[in-house]
Parts: structure tokens; C-alpha cells; sequence
């Protein structure tokens, strides 16, 4: 596209490059790369063991070189972290451990001044037990107004000892905590989808809706250009409390995906647009119907969620092509760009995923000492990566994968996820893919911080090999695959936004034409695959092998324009 320009800075004496182009800057979101932020593992700038903004800050001009748009940031708010921060405890400020809010200012102004932008965690379903509200409620007693922004309810049995529902927890477990009243008695009982320390808010209660779209506004007059809103499909609740129905339909559910719930993020999405430049809505959406899934992209809703789709498929050309179709297919009606994400910070690595027989997820699968052959995944995470980086739509990269970074088996008295807990010790929970990233070789915490503090949770053996450093020069190196997959991304239109045409290539190969003169080939099989005819190679996730895709990789190919159509 000939409006694209191109702008070099230098930043730190790392070479930058900032594309703007006119005609796409307003819907940037559209075809974005967004790079995930876990604060307390990404950097370390006080050298405490602890991740923060200085470190952030400091490594602003590694993540303009790799090439990304925008960052996501967990939850930074003050929190007693029952849940990794996602129990907020001020939505105003930053977790001391971080930061402060002038940092955070600070930040979102110097990532925006190399072309990258912020978006941060809303947390909507639940708060921190130790928020004041909560606090308040539970020191108002039964009946008081303080109660109502909660889900407080009386037992069931004579003595209300039996909980109201029997909704189970997405951590496992029950959703109702009993709490002894100001005098001292058992008493009234308090909803929490996910731990007692995350009481879920009450949506029918007017402050609930204020307070949020003012916290919204605290953080877009602040410069930050979207929100990742959290578990956005379980805010609503059927206030009749009724039991689990077995099969319920859609709509159906007392407390996932309720029909009023778009009430919700249509008054979201206009403060989002009373913004000179539109503040951008991204939800995190776990919905298998992919009709109602589509409805929270209507143009008055979200301007984009999650699709965990392809992510949870197993390493089948088969099953990935049919996943990303019908993504493809459930988006366009309501003319709303997919997302393509390999993991995030509640997912098991992908190096370590592909690497292991069952190569989908699940959740309810996950064991410590599951058999992984780490070059088996590194290689299909590579070719994974180049296959979505060419998909349309925006693209989402979690700190690390684009470092090859495998799941950490983590000892047991290191892990705090609460997932873990609540399994009965069963599930090794999600701290495997939140270690301390790796920027020097050597060091206490492999330059994750200067100093000599050891990182939160340990690094394993063999960490250093992986750091930014060993990788940064080496042609072959995943880092120096991400830099080139998302440069290419960047500058060429076919890529960013080409019409996305299926190939077929045979049973094993995901194969698509985007716009003109892009060929992307995925070889699922397990014999190298002879290339169609091209004009060159733009790049291949692994070296090809006497001219033929091998198994496991993926190349991009530069096709005579129109060649290979379906
Ligand atoms: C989804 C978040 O990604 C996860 O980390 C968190 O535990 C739950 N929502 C609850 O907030």
C-alpha cells in the first residue's frame, strides 16, 4: 500500500521502525500485534526479585525492535495478589510493588511516543475481598445497602448452613463463602466465581455500573487506548439464583453469558467512543457458541475478543484449518476483525504444548511430569507463530513465547497460583508460564534485575541459553524469527490486509493466499512437502530441506500476483 510511511528513530542506539499509515491509524486495533505484559515477570528495574514499570520502562526500546503495536498489562493495581492481581484493590492506583500512578503516566506517554500503546486489565465480575466496598459489607451486616453491591444471600437449612447454589468454581471448588456476622455469628453467604478473595459484584446495582465507566475514564484520560476486559462473559447473574440446569441453552446459563450482559459494554463502548481518538474494548470471551460469541462484537459492543480457538486445538492440520475458518466465518457478519493468540498467562507455553502427545488444552488435563520433547514443540511453535502472524486480524504475543520459553515445572513450595490449591495439588496451575524472563546469560536473575536478588518465582536450569541476549544476533534464533515475522507484518499490505484465500495443498498443509502475492504453507505432515511454483522465499520457520517444506514449518512464499487461487 503506497500511504504506508515509514519513520526510522533511534531509541537507545536500537534502531526503530514505526509505520504509520493514514488510511488504517484509526483502526489500528484491526491488525495490531499486541504484546502481553506480566508486569511482576517481565523486568526488574529496582532489583528487588520483583518485576515493575522501571523495568518496563527500560526495555521499552526491545519491545519497539520486535516490532509490536501495543502492549497489554495485567492488572497493576494494589492488590493482595490472591489471584496474581486479578483481586483489585484500587483501580487508581498502581501496586506499590510496580510503581506509581506517575510512573504508569509516564509509561503509557513514552511507549506512545515510539508507536506503541496501552491497554490494561478491567476486572468487572469481581473485586478484592479487601476492597473498601467489600469491607464495608461485611461490617454493614445483613439487609444494609452496602451488601447489595455484592451477592450476599441466606443459606439453605434450617440454620442457612447449606450454601444458596450449588455453582461450582472455575477454580474448582464451591462459589459460596459463609461469613460470621459483626456479632459474631455464622451468617449470610457471598458469591465468588473464582476464590473467596474475589467476591463477585452485583451488575444490577447502579453504583457497580458508575464506578467501572469512571475507572474507565480515570485510565483513557490518562492516554490509555484500550481495556482487555476480564471473564466478560460472566458479570450477569440470573438473580434467582436458580440451580445449574444439566444441558442449560443459549442465554439459559444463571451466571455465563446472560442476554443483558450487552447492556453492559454498549455504555462501555460509548465512553470508549467519546474519545477523540476511540479507546478500543478487548474482551476475554470463553464462549463455545460461536453465534453468541459474535454478539459481543456487534458494532455498538466490543471492538474485538479473544479466540482461544485455535489455541485449544491439537496440532492437526485438519482440525487448526476448521478452527480458523469458522473464526474467520463467525467474525464477519459483524464485520469485526479476528484475534489469534498461541497462550497467554493462564495457558501452558506453547514449545511445551506441542511438544507433548496431547498437543491440544484443556484445563482439567494439566499433570506435573506429562512426557514433553522440547524440540518437537520449539520447532511447531515456530511454524505456529509464522502461521499466525499471516492470518488477518490482530495478533496476540505473551512475554516469552517470542523467546522460545517452555512451561516450568516449578518446585512445590514456589508456586502460588490458587489454581493449583483448589486442584488438591492435583493441577501444577499456571505459575509454569510466568517465570522471570531471561535477558543476560548469566546473573542472579539472568539480568531480569541487575542486582543479586533472586526472581519471585526460580528460573530453571538452562534458563540463560534462552535470554535475550544469546538470541538477539543469532539468525536462527526464535527472537530473531518474531523480529522478522512481525517486520514483514508491518510493512507488507498483502500481510496485513490481503484477502485471505485457501489453497489446497493435500490433507497435511494448512495452505492460504493472502492478497496478491503471499503464499503461506504450514507442512503438518510428517514428509517435507515439494514447494508449488514461487518467486521467492520471504521466510520459512525452520531451513528448508533441498528446496521442500519439512515437516512441522511453515514458509511464506513470494507467488506471481493471483497465482495458486482456489
Ligand atoms: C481470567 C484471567 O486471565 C485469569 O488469570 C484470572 O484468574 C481469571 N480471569 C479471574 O479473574
Amino acid at each position: 500500500m503506497d500511504s504506508d510511511v515509514l519513520i526510522s528513530t533511534t531509541q537507545g542506539g536500537t534502531p526503530a521502525v514505526v509505520a504509520i499509515d493514514p488510511v488504517l491509524d484509526g483502526d489500528w486495533w484491526r491488525t495490531a500485534v499486541i504484546y502481553q505484559v506480566y508486569v511482576r515477570s517481565f523486568a526488574d528495574g529496582s532489583g528487588d526479585g520483583t518485576g515493575d514499570l522501571a523495568g518496563v520502562r527500560s526495555r521499552l526500546p526491545y519491545l519497539a525492535q520486535l516490532g509490536v503495536d501495543a502492549l497489554w498489562f495485567n492488572p497493576w493495581y494494589p492488590s493482595p495478589l490472591a489471584d496474581g492481581g486479578y483481586d483489585v484493590e484500587d483501580y487508581r492506583a498502581i501496586h506499590p510493588m510496580f510503581g506509581s500512578l506517575a510512573e504508569a503516566e509516564a509509561l503509557i506517554g513514552e511507549a506512545r511516543a515510539l508507536g506503541i500503546r496501552t491497554i490494561i486489565d478491567v476486572v468487572p465480575n469481581h473485586i478484592s475481598h479487601q476492597h473498601p466496598w467489600f469491607q464495608e459489607a461485611l461490617a454493614a451486616g445483613p439487609g444494609s445497602p452496602e451488601r447489595e453491591r455484592f451477592w450476599f444471600h441466606d443459606g439453605r437449612g434450617a440454620h442457612g448452613e447449606t450454601m444458596p447454589t450449588d455453582w461450582v468454581s472455575s477454580f474448582q471448588g464451591p462459589t459460596w463463602t459463609r461469613v460470621t456476622e459483626p456479632d459474631g455469628t455464622p451468617g449470610q453467604w457471598y458469591l465468588h466465581l473464582f476464590t473467596p478473595e474475589q467476591p463477585d459484584l452485583n451488575w444490577n446495582h447502579p453504583d457497580v455500573r458508575t464506578e467501572h465507566e469512571d475507572v474507565l475514564r480515570f485510565w483513557f484520560d490518562r492516554g490509555v487506548a484500550g481495556v482487555r476486559i476480564d471473564s466478560a462473559a460472566l458479570p450477569i447473574k440470573d438473580p434467582t439464583l436458580p440451580q445449574l440446569p444439566l444441558d442449560p441453552g443459549p442465554g439459559e446459563h444463571p451466571h455465563v453469558d446472560r442476554d443483558e450482559i450487552h447492556d453492559i459494554y454498549r455504555s462501555w463502548r460509548a465512553v470508549a467512543d467519546s474519545y477523540e481518538e476511540p479507546r478500543v474494548l478487548v474482551g476475554e470471551v470463553w464462549l463455545e457458541d460461536s453465534a453468541r460469541f459474535a454478539r459481543y462484537l456487534r458494532p455498538d459492543e466490543m471492538h474485538t475478543a479473544f479466540n482461544f480457538a485455535l489455541m485449544t486445538q491439537p496440532w492437526d492440520a485438519a482440525a487448526m484449518k476448521a478452527s480458523i475458518t469458522r473464526t474467520l466465518a463467525e467474525h464477519a457478519p459483524v464485520g469485526a476483525p479476528a484475534t489469534w493468540v498461541l497462550s497467554n498467562h493462564d495457558i501452558t507455553r506453547p514449545v511445551t504444548r506441542y511438544g507433548r502427545e496431547d498437543t491440544g488444552f484443556a484445563f482439567d488435563r494439566k499433570r506435573f511430569g506429562t512426557p514433553t520433547d522440547l524440540d518437537v514443540g520449539t520447532r511447531r511453535a515456530r511454524a505456529a507463530a509464522l502461521l499466525t502472524a499471516a492470518l488477518p486480524g490482530s495478533l496476540y504475543v505473551y512475554q516469552g513465547d517470542e523467546l522460545g520459553l517452555p512451561e516450568v515445572e516449578l518446585p512445590l513450595d514456589a508456586i502460588e497460583d490458587p489454581m493449583h490449591f483448589r486442584s488438591g495439588g492435583v493441577d501444577p496451575g499456571r505459575d509454569g508460564c510466568r517465570v522471570p524472563l531471561p535477558w543476560t546469560k548469566d546473573g542472579a536473575s539472568h539480568g531480569f534485575g541487575d542486582g543479586d536478588a533472586l526472581p519471585w518465582l526460580p528460573q530453571p536450569r538452562g534458563w540463560g541459553d534462552l535470554a535475550v541476549s544469546e538470541q538477539a544476533d543469532r539468525p536462527d534464533s526464535m527472537l530473531t524469527l518474531y523480529r522478522a515475522a512481525l517486520a514483514r507484518r508491518r510493512t507488507d499490505p498483502d500481510l496485513r490486509i490481503g484477502r485471505l484465500q485457501w489453497v489446497d495443498a493435500g490433507d497435511h498443509v494448512i495452505a492460504f493466499r493472502r492478497g496478491d502475492r503471499l503464499l503461506s504453507l504450514t507442512n503438518l505432515g510428517s514428509e517435507p512437502m515439494a514447494l508449488p511454483d514461487h518467486r521467492g522465499i520471504v521466510l520459512a520457520s525452520n531451513p528448508l530441506v533441498h528446496g521442500a517444506l519439512p515437516s512441522d514449518c511453515t514458509v511464506w512464499l513470494d507467488v506471481e500476483p493471483g497465482a495458486h487461487s482456489a
